[in-house]
């Protein structure tokens, strides 16, 4: 069996040991928080397509409300002011922009990030918009989506539009959040948006995501050269459940999936095809230049744990032979997503993509938890998500001060919000959300969060 946690010796947590240019925030995404899904212009999107089909999202939940952080974003905004968090992640909805994903701009669409970002720069917070949340644009999916390759043209064109609207005001973007998610779940699970499945549709989502990932960085850096571009992956530390060969070379190719399949074309290394034989058909999507046009020089890699992930052989799993072991089955803590709670990963993987020569530097982009909040009193005790908070950042300030480049750490989520197919239940904030009146609380978390910030 792997370790369980090994926690003694680490470093008393203190903000002075990240450094004064350590960038602290927060992040959401816009169809998790924003709501009006059809408001002023708006196209719809995947997701506001998917969860309204029957059986997809638990409860028959959707977005179309969500937190109404399209309507309430002030207030929000001067919240996040009050708790002291300086960086705001969150990202820009497609088809609010373009509601067809290419072509007429929505002019409401443009007002709305316009105000948003003014109103963050009035209260002294720093915006960090991501291009892609995983909420295409309907009218692109009903043109094939992220299996056409004709989606590096249309995502070249949002990029744009994006970078020449707000690169004034905005220095660091994000281009993708977590590309193995949004093709791994949407299509090849089937069980996010757009609902695909197979192999059929996965290879060529994976190839042309990795394209737009290094196209949508090069499109910002021609337009505002200053940018800070980044893009961010999802990551976790990967272990055998034995020491034995066979389970062994099963966590390699799970890491070669979960880890290193989207990273390594972008630092110019190509898919890891050698740990991923089944893969191999993503050749057949290549074409000449493609090696060239997948690599970009990011100037940050945004790091997204929340978990470790233990490996065993498995002969039936097709393609993989690999399976992961549930942290229920292995007696350990998780929390209401099962995830086990596991503060190391994210130490072992800051380390591991710290090792690859072309990162110039590593933020966490997310980390946080899910557990069973209650209001109660108008307070929400939550105790479990801070010692969570407190326990993965110790192991990222003992990664820092053993020389990884880690520069960053935002917390999944300011706000609790529609967690995809799980819908409401799994609650992520620091401020709880009651979804029948809007009202806001921040939890014990939150308050710890603001106090830890203020030094
Ligand atoms: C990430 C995702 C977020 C959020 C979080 C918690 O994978 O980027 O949108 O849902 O997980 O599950």
């Amino acid at each position: 069996m792997p370790d369980t946690n090994n926690e003694q010796a680490l470093p008393v947590l203190t903000k002075s040991a990240f450094r004064e240019d350590f960038r602290w925030g927060v992040s959401t995404a816009a169809y998790q928080i924003e709501g009006a899904h059809e408001a002023e212009g708006k196209g719809l999107s995947i997701w506001d397509v998917f969860s309204s089909r029957k059986g997809k999202i638990k409860q028959r939940h959707h977005g179309n409300q969500a937190c109404d952080f399209f309507n309430r974003y002030p207030d929000d905004l001067q919240l996040m002011q009050s708790m002291a968090i300086p960086n705001f992640r969150f990202s820009l909805s497609w088809s609010r922009l373009l509601p067809q994903g290419t072509g007429l701009v929505n002019r409401h669409g443009v007002a709305y990030y316009d105000r948003l970002i003014d109103h963050c720069l009035e209260l002294g917070i720093t915006p960090w918009p991501t291009l892609y949340h995983w909420d295409l644009p309907q009218a692109l999916e009903q043109k094939g989506g992220w299996t056409n390759r004709d989606i590096v043209g249309w995502f070249e064109e949002y990029a744009a539009l994006a970078v020449k609207l707000y690169g004034d005001r905005v220095k660091n973007w994000m281009v993708l959040n977590e590309p193995m998610v949004f093709t791994g779940a949407g299509y090849f699970l089937g069980v996010h948006a757009p609902g695909r499945r197979g192999f059929g549709p996965f290879i060529p989502a994976v190839h042309h995501a990795t394209l737009c990932q290094a196209a949508g960085g090069r499109v910002i850096k021609d337009f505002r050269p200053e940018a800070e571009v980044g893009t961010t992956f999802s990551c976790s530390h990967i272990e055998p459940l034995h020491q034995r060969e066979r389970d062994i070379r099963a966590a390699r190719r799970v890491d070669a999936l979960l880890n290193r399949l989207f990273l390594e074309p972008a630092l110019g290394l190509g898919y890891p095809l050698d740990e991923l034989r089944f893969m191999r058909r993503l050749e057949k999507y290549m074409l000449p230049g493609d090696e060239e046009r997948m690599a970009f020089d990011f100037d940050f890699i945004g790091v997204q744990n929340y978990t470790r992930e233990v490996v065993k052989y498995a002969f039936w799993t097709p393609f993989l032979q690999a399976n992961l072991v549930p942290a229920r089955k292995r007696g350990v803590p998780y929390t209401l997503m099962n995830w086990e709670v596991y503060p190391e990963s994210i130490y072992h993987i800051l380390h591991q993509f710290n090792r690859y020569k072309g990162i110039r530097k590593l933020i966490v982009t997310e980390n946080g938890a899910a557990f069973p909040d209650e209001l109660k009193d108008g307070q929400v005790h939550d105790p479990e998500r801070l010692c969570y908070l407190k326990r993965y950042l110790q192991q990222v300030q003992r990664a820092k001060q053993e020389g990884v480049k880690v520069q960053g750490y935002f917390v999944w989520s300011f706000v609790d919000n529609f967690e995809w197919a799980e819908g409401y239940d799994p609650r992520f904030g620091l401020v709880h959300v009651d979804f029948e009146t809007q009202q806001r609380t921040i939890k014990s978390s939150g308050h710890w969060y603001r106090d830890f910030l203020q030094g």
